[in-house]
């Protein structure tokens, strides 16, 4: 987060991640302007907690961005118009990496009366990369894509998924240092942050590089859990600063509803 600051509790803005039963135990969400590190292992929903918090920031009239560098735009909005995401009460753009063709997308967007959903995949940034601007400059491109859109549209919040998905695009040298400035050149953007981290299946870290979780402001974690041949997922808040958040360690589960996070309703048969 920008460091700024406050004069009194009330003052740090909460952005809610629109999960019923989670919002409420960390005090209405996450402070506006950190950086969360969304961690999980595959298939734990984390692509779709993400996009339901953005989505929810764009219904309310904002600008978001959706990195998605797993999988494609199209496979994205297909998994979340199915899940029953309203694409008519939000705009969606898609952005590639040419800057004059993000100035023109910026102006439509400026226009638009709703929030926008903008999204890019590693399809449109690769198609707009000219000649020899190498994969090592991935993260520098990225950024500049982030910085464009935040001071020409204002963007409140930013996804980038994956962070492995990142990794393995980047040419490390010294990954602890130059993780460490990623982080760093993220605050100093003033956008809600979130990360995903793919977590290994036993759970032992968090970020690849084990410094990930330190280096956020925020843990949040999505497990598979088989209990009697049932597997549930279950979500806790492992650190949140500048938030009086619950550890309890809840059922989550995705209805007609939208997400909500159960605790003690659901325990399983012993
Ligand atoms: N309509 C739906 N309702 C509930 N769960 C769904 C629905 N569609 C897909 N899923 C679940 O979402 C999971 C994938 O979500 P995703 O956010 O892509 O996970 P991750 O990003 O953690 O790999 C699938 O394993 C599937 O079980
Ligand atoms: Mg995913």
């Amino acid at each position: 987060m920008a460091e700024k600051l406050i004069s009194s509790k009330g003052q740090l803005q909460r952005f809610p991640l629109n999960i019923k039963g989670l919002d409420e135990a960390m005090e209405g969400g996450v402070p506006r302007l950190s950086t969360i590190l969304i961690a999980g292992t595959a298939g734990t929903m984390k692509s779709s907690v993400c996009f339901n918090a953005i989505y929810k920031e764009a219904e309310r009239g904002g600008n978001v961005l959706y990195l998605t560098l797993e999988q494609s735009y199209v496979s994205l909005l297909n998994h979340m118009i199915n899940m029953g995401f309203d694409f008519n009460k939000v705009d969606v753009t898609i952005v590639g990496s040419d800057p004059a063709i993000i100035k023109k997308k910026v102006e439509h967007i400026k226009e638009s009366k709703k929030g926008h959903i903008i999204l890019s995949d590693l399809g449109s940034l690769r198609a707009t990369i000219k000649g020899k601007e190498s994969a090592a400059n991935w993260w520098n491109i990225i950024f500049r894509i982030v910085k464009t859109l935040k001071d020409d549209c204002n963007i409140s919040a930013l996804v980038i998924d994956s962070l492995n998905a990142l990794y393995v695009l980047t040419n490390f040298k010294d990954p602890r240092n130059q993780i460490f400035q990623m982080f760093n050149s993220f605050k100093e953007l003033d956008l809600t942050t979130f990360l995903i981290s793919e977590m290994p299946k036993d759970g032992s870290k968090y970020g690849f590089y084990e410094v990930e979780d330190f280096l956020s402001d925020g843990v949040v974690v999505i497990q598979l859990v088989d209990r009697n041949r049932k597997v549930t997922r279950e979500i806790n808040i492992a650190k949140l600063r500048a938030t009086n958040a619950s550890t309890d360690v809840f059922t989550l589960e995705f209805g007609k509803k939208g997400f909500e996070a159960l605790y003690g309703g659901k325990m399983p048969l012993v």
